[in-house]
């Protein structure tokens, strides 16, 4: 048994949505760096599972007229079948309906109350339904919820308290102790600013107005928050909390916790901040991966694409779309996905650079030696700068992968892959073939060309472990024994070489863009696309300028007697009729200071009532700091001049 552990972790998926192409970019990135870590001989554990509680899932069930438990039961199996299929090879699959969770998660509810860090209190606030999330009035944006941008609503419940602003400190000092913590970096400063900095408040971690979670110990008429329920199956699925925790004092911490960088906070502070009224270690690293998404506009729309694993899997082979996906997205970043893309990087990179180099190789292995190379060999000039080459693979692909970056990591091992590939062209093996004095040197290249496929079989394994296995046998060559056998060129003494299928075929890519579009359309508008996520959408000029922005003078301002942050401006744009507009800035101007001044006024937008005030277009105003707003005044301007 290893001395060296390494515990992953994905987060465990809401059985409420159907599990898409990006769900599947999480647990693919895991499982190939656990492969990975298995086979450099760590004792891996890692966890997966689903997060079964919460009002979504009790109003689900209700539509579909189920108990919540029948309601996940009838959904989790395919999960299970999903990650089956992509090869994911995890050691646990939790569910936080399953038992032992669920007295755990009691267990440590209790243990926070007991210290002090649990009260009862009434909660007032913004609720998103959705993502089961509470925000306050400055958290939310625009009435929308942060992370979904949904519409929240207001609500209010007695609930009991986590002392979160306890541990703001406590989470910085260890912020700023562990420096790999984040991963990427930059998260930290989006943390430290956006949450931390402005200050922590106490986590509302009960609910009383539904019933489906697990009760709060001290008083069943709650039920414990989802997020609080959810995080903490990292620990019970070790056994914190029960009888045996063998697993749970040889695993934990996490050395990674892999997430998608829309729950950063909850990994980043609510857990911690938990962990530590437990007093129990921290993880040592969190990474937080970009989203896969469709590029927005024509694309999507005219063409569509098809984002279900479980099709796409059908149609290509798992490899192919594990690989797409870890090759595409790069580290910490959004990846955009499409058909056309994944195609494409099937035909150049699959079929035609790896595909095509282990057929040559061995079809020559077959033709020119009846498939085993003899014994008999001579060296060459470019042999040396092919091995050299397999090294620094090695140590580069090593490199990337213990960073997390898996797309390098794979750049790195198909720079090999092209310059075996150039071996070829270089060596000529067909002229060696002609001249019976030069088959020595012909047997040397062969067999170059097979511990080259040789050492790629064993670099790709974590990423394509289906599509290794395949080349192997294509080599005549067993499992894999250790992943330091890629840094041994020279392993194996001879080959004898077994002719299989082609690994990966080539795709008529316009016909199969057309199938796919006639298949597709389910599925077309529940993807999120790149806009919706970023918030911000790329446009065009032609966009841009559907915009009429206008110079406009304010000639009488009042506050709104219904809304406290509104003023009512009444604007002269040149048109020679008054406008009326309203704008959400009486925090931070008083009627005079606006008076007299020059606005730019979004002079085309549709008209809306707001707090009962028909509002006929929108000044700009520029967000100056937390909380700050400056509106955008002009100087010698004339009313009505177009602004461009
Ligand atoms: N249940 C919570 C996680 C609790 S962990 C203690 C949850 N579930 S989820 O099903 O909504 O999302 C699971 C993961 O999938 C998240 O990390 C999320 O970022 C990731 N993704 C969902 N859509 C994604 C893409 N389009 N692209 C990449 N990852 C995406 O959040």
């Amino acid at each position: 048994m290893s001395d060296k552990k390494f515990y992953i972790t994905t987060p465990i998926y809401y059985p409420s949505d159907k599990l898409h192409i990006g769900h599947t970019y999480s647990t693919v990135q895991a499982d190939a760096v656990s492969r990975y870590k298995r086979m450099r001989g760590y004792d891996t554990f890692f966890l997966t599972g689903t997060d079964e509680h919460g009002q979504k899932i009790e109003d689900k069930a209700k539509e579909a007229g189920v108990t919540p438990k029948e309601y996940v039961d009838r959904i989790v199996d395919g999960i299970k079948d999903l990650w089956k299929l992509m090869n994911i090879s995890n050691d646990k699959f939790i569910r936080t309906t399953d038992e032992y969770h669920e007295k755990a998660v009691q267990l440590i509810f209790q243990k926070m109350y007991d210290k002090g860090d649990i009260y009862l209190g009434s909660y007032e606030g913004l609720y998103c339904k959705p993502c089961e999330s509470f925000w306050t009035e400055t958290q939310a944006v625009d009435g929308k919820c942060p992370d979904c941008g949904r519409p929240v609503i207001k609500a209010s419940e007695q609930a009991y308290f986590f002392r979160l602003s306890k541990y703001a400190d406590k989470l910085l000092e260890y912020y700023d102790s562990h420096p790999d913590f984040f991963a990427p970096s930059m998260r930290q400063a989006e943390m430290v600013n956006n949450f931390i900095k402005p200050g922590l408040q106490d986590l509302c971690i009960s609910r009383s107005t539904f019933k489906w979670g697990i009760p709060v110990p001290i008083n069943p008429d709650h039920v414990i928050y989802v997020w609080l329920d959810a995080l903490t199956n990292y620990i019970t699925a070790l056994g914190y909390g029960s009888e045996d925790d063998s697993l749970f004092r040889k695993f934990w911490p996490a050395d990674v916790h892999l997430i998608g960088k829309d729950i950063t906070r909850f990994h980043t502070i609510y857990w911690p901040a938990f962990l530590m009224s437990l007093d129990i270690p921290l993880p040592e690293k969190v990474y937080c991966h970009g989203w896969v998404l469709l590029e927005g506009g024509k694309m999507s729309k005219s063409k569509g694409n098809v984002v279900d694993p479980v099709k796409l899997a059908e149609r290509y082979g798992v490899d192919a779309l594990r690989y797409y996906l870890l090759r595409e997205v790069g580290y910490g970043a959004d990846g955009v996905f499409s058909n056309e893309n994944l195609i494409n990087r099937i035909n150049s990179d699959l079929a035609n650079d790896l595909g095509n180099l282990v057929s040559r190789t061995v079809a020559m292995a077959d033709k020119y030696f009846g498939g085993t190379i003899p014994a008999e060999r001579v060296k060459g000039e470019p042999d040396d700068d092919l091995i050299a080459l397999a090294a620094k693979t090695k140590t580069d692909a090593e490199n990337s992968l213990d960073g997390l970056c898996f797309a390098d990591s794979l750049s790195a091992i198909w720079k090999f892959i092209s310059r075996t590939n150039k071996y070829i062209d270089e060596t000529t093996p067909w002229t060696l073939a002609k001249e019976e004095s030069s088959i020595p040197r012909l047997a040397q290249v062969i067999y170059n060309l097979c511990e080259s496929i040789r050492i790629i079989s064993v670099l790709i394994a974590p990423f394509l472990p289906e599509t290794s296995d395949k080349i192997r046998q294509q080599l005549g060559l067993g499992a894999i024994e250790d992943w330091e056998e890629c840094g041994v060129f020279g392993k194996e003494s001879t080959y004898s070489v077994q002719k299989g299928e082609i690994i990966f075929p080539r795709i008529d890519a316009e016909k199969e863009l057309a199938e796919l579009e006639a298949l597709n359309g389910a599925n077309k508008n529940d993807y999120p696309h790149k806009e919706e996520i970023e918030g911000v959408a790329k446009i065009g000029i032609e966009d841009f300028a559907k915009v009429d922005l206008r110079a406009a003078k304010v000639t009488a301002c009042e506050p709104v007697k219904k809304a406290k942050k509104l003023l009512q401006l009444t604007l002269s744009d040149g048109t020679g009729e008054p406008r009326t507009v309203a704008s959400g800035i009486a925090k931070w101007y008083k009627p005079e200071d606006l008076i007299g001044k020059t606005v730019v006024l979004v002079s085309n937008l549709k008209p809306a009532v707001l707090c009962g005030v028909e509002s006929q277009g929108m000044i700009l105003a520029a967000t100056a700091g937390e909380d700050d707003v400056k509106v955008l005044f002009l100087e010698g301007v004339p009313e009505g001049s177009k602004i461009s």
